[in-house]
This record gives C-alpha cells, structure tokens and sequence, in this order.
C-alpha cells in the first residue's frame, strides 16, 4: 500500500465524489485517470467497507489498482475466503474493464441501501477487483480514432508480451506429473526466486503471480472480450493438438462454476445465438461454457496458473463479440452480465472449509486438503483456515500435514453453502509418547500380575 498513491488519488477525486454519492452508475469508458477517480469515489462513498492498493506497475509506469470490498478490508479475516476479478488483460477487451468499474459502484451502493443479498456478501467475503492488468495497452487501443477499433492494437503490454500467454506454463508439468507422478498443486512451490529472475515475465505478470502467492484467493475470474462463453480448464491440451477436452482433475466443479456464470446470461447461455462471426467454430461450446482446450488450446495463460500454483480456481470469461463496443451499449452490456457477476463471486461459499488445528488448538498452516478420486489437493493458509470447492456429493476429506496423523471425514456437500469440516490433527510425537506410556502401563499391570 502506497500513501502517496492514496493522497494523489484523494485530490483528483473529490469532484466525482459528489456524484459517487447519489448512487448514479455512469455507463461510459474510463481512460486511466477516470479509472482511478471511479474506484475513488467508491471509496469515498463506501469508505468502511472499500480499500484501495496497488500490486504493481505497468511497463510504462501505470498502477495496476484493485479496490477491495470487506467488512473488514486491509486484513485476511480467519475462515473468510478470498475472492478476485481481473479484466483488461488484453489491453483492447474494454467491456470486463467497464464492468468491473460499475460492478464496484453497484456493490456499494447496493450495500448502502441495506440490501441483503450483498450486505451478506460483503460481511462474508474478501472480494478484490482489478478492472485492468494492462492499462498501458488500453490507453493504446483507446487512443485510436473513431468507433471502430483494431481487432489488435493494444492487446499486448507495452513491450508487445500477450500477458494471457505469459505466465510460467505449468500444465506441461502437471501432465508429465499424472503420468510419472509428482506434485498435483502449488506446482510453483520453492521456485519463488526463478520468478523473480526470470527475465521473460512482463512487470504486469510478475506483479499479479505475487498478488496470487501472496492471498489466499479461493476463487477468481478472467474477463475477456472477443466472443461470449464462459471457459474452464485446463486451456492447453494434453498432447499439444489445437483442439482437445483437456480435463482437470475438478471438471465437474469448473464446469458448475462456469454455468454459474454462464446461466444469468441472457445472451451467453441462448443456445440459439449466432458464433460472433460467420466462420468461427463455436462447436465445443454448451449451455455458454466450454472446456479451454476443446475450444483452442492456450500455453500459459493466467487461468490455468492459478489452478497449478495456488488454490484458486478461476474461469475465463468471454463477455463481447465486439472487443471495443461503442459507449452506447456498455449499459446493456452491464444488464447482460449484472447477476452474473454477483452470482459468480457467490460460488466462492460452496464445497467444504474449515480449519486445520493441532490438539492444542493451534493453526496448522500448509496442511494438504485431499479428496478421494480428486488428484488436486488443496492447503490451509496461515490460520489453518482452508476452503475446498466442490459440487454436490458424498466425499471423503483427509487433512495430513508432516508430523501429524492424517484424519479422514465422510462428508456430504450440498450445491451451498459450504459444509463445515474442522480437522483436529494429533501430532506423531504426541502420540509416541502416548504409546510408550500405554506401554509403561501394560507392563507395570503384567508384573504386577506375575509378582516379579
Ligand atoms: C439485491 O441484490 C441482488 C443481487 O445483485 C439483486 O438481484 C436484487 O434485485 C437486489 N435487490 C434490490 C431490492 O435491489
Ligand atoms: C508446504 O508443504 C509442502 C509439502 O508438505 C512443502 O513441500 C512446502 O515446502 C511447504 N511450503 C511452505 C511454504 O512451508
Ligand atoms: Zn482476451
């Protein structure tokens, strides 16, 4: 967190915040100064529940904001589990950029006028929105004149590097792993300084794979522009084919998630809608969704990243056949997608999750969260708190960290919310000692018996 951002932002903001404050969302593209005076006058008019910071700068020197919505922002609360959208990846996709702009005005004036559905999500979410990782290329697709866009200009950062194809491509070792077995999460574990050194990430990367490591984020979303569908894992294929159902370990759950999205949208989940242009090939996709690799296959990108190297799951989302509409139709945009995005971030409190606490009731941190006939463990953050998404169903969860005796629980979830499971793990020292004073007893009880 950077004050001087804060006192910067302050100054060039009090004038929106006048009409922050009549509730009014304004459906119109934001340049990068708006963009930070927008988030602004949400924190200004919501300042108990909103929060401001910076994960990084751009290429050319732009801040890469995210406002965060909490009951509490600033701080992870124990048990209460993290969310983010992040959108204008492509620095020429606008309409996730605009959204999530309006989604953070919506948020907080919903919130104000006491309606519960989001008073509810507020007080039990951390919610973070980053309405653009590539403000260098939006400022360059928007600079252009006249209505109609380049399909290309501005998708890159400034350095030409497609950052949804920039980051460390982890599924080539998670398919080497399934099948000469190794780690299935947090793939990136212990590799933190080749991060740092590695001189092919772009800033714009570098700062959202910290941001990733840095929060437990239980839940995410990928906004893109270009056509309309909501796409879930794995995005490159097994074999390196073009086209191919690449399944992850938690297809069923991706796939939930992503109708989840999917379902409020009108136009996303028409079975009758024409593919946005007349040649493409949209026939992987069903109900609005589609599995990454079925549709094309993309090495690293930022969807699978977070899957492999983290706990988070995310979906990408497809929001616009035109990747830079005309202003005129942001508002509709945002009536296609406004329950959408609500219901998303909602999805976030479903499967299991608990804490993870030794028998002295201390948190145990980076315990492994398994589930019978699902190679994708999961692992407690720092309170030993842990959120495992899964769809309805019977499970059986086993917590185990080293040192400890593993504990396994029969578990029936619900479609939501989610199941509370605590694991209490009796630590391997504990329980020798135990042993050899069972032991003690056993044979002071035999000698006795026997008179020797
Ligand atoms: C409260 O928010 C929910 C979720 O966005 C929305 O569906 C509902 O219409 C809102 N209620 C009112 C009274 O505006
Ligand atoms: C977390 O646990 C795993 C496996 O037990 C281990 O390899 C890794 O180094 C641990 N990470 C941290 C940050 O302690
Ligand atoms: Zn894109």
């Amino acid at each position: 967190m950077k004050t001087l951002l804060f006192a910067a932002l302050l100054g060039a903001a009090l004038v929106s915040a006048a009409q922050g404050a009549d509730g009014e969302i304004s459906f119109e593209y934001h340049r990068y100064d708006e963009l930070r005076k927008a988030l602004v006058s949400v924190w200004l008019q919501c300042p108990t529940i909103t929060r401001i910071y910076t994960i990084g700068e751009s290429f050319e020197g732009r801040e890469m904001l995210v406002l965060e919505m909490s009951d509490n922002p600033g701080a992870h609360e124990p048990g209460e589990p993290e969310f983010k959208y992040i959108a204008n990846m492509h620095g020429n996709e606008a309409v996730g950029r605009e959204l999530l702009i309006y989604l953070a005005q919506y948020l907080c004036n919903q919130y104000q006028e006491g309606n519960e559905t989001i008073v509810d999500l507020v007080h039990n979410t951390r919610i973070h929105i980053m309405p653009s990782m590539n403000p260098d290329g939006f400022e360059k697709a928007a600079s252009q004149s006249g209505e109609i866009k380049d399909w290309f200009v501005g998708r890159t950062n400034a350095q030409g590097v497609d950052l949804n194809r920039n980051f460390p491509d982890l599924d080539r070792i998670i398919y080497v792993n399934e099948r000469e077995g190794g780690a299935n999460n947090h793939l990136l574990q212990n590799m933190k300084k080749s991060v740092d050194e590695n001189t092919k990430l772009a800033p714009e990367t570098k700062a959202v794979i910290q941001w990733i490591m840095d929060i437990p984020f239980v839940l995410s979303a990928n906004l893109h522009g270009g056509d309309v569908v909501a796409n879930y894992p794995y995005d490159e294929t097994r074999t390196g084919s073009a086209h191919e159902y690449s399944a992850s370990p938690d297809d069923e759950m991706f796939k939930s998630l992503a109708k989840a999205y999917s379902v409020y949208n009108p136009v996303m989940s028409d079975p009758q809608r024409a593919p946005c242009r007349k040649n493409d090939d949209d026939s992987s996709f069903k109900d609005g969704i589609t599995n990454g690799g079925a549709w094309y296959s993309v090495p690293g990108g930022m969807q699978d990243f977070n899957y492999l190297s983290s706990n988070c799951f995310e979906v990408t989302l497809e929001l616009s056949c035109d990747k830079f509409p005309s202003e005129d139709s942001l508002k509709s945009y945002w009536e296609q997608n406004r329950n959408s995005l609500v219901n998303y971030i909602e999805q976030v409190h479903r499967g299991v999750k608990g804490f993870v606490r030794d028998l002295q009731g201390n948190a145990i941190t980076n315990a492994t969260i398994s589930v019978e006939g699902i190679d994708h463990d999961i692992t407690t953050a720092k309170d030993g708190d842990y959120w495992r998404l899964l769809s309805p169903g019977n499970y059986k969860v086993a917590a185990s960290a080293p040192g400890y005796l593993t504990v396994i629980k029969k578990v029936a979830v619900p479609h939501s919310p989610a199941t509370r499971v605590d694991f209490e793990l009796e630590s391997l020292v504990e329980r020798k000692e135990e042993e050899r004073e069972e032991l003690m007893d056993w044979w002071k009880m035999m000698s006795e018996t026997l008179n020797f």
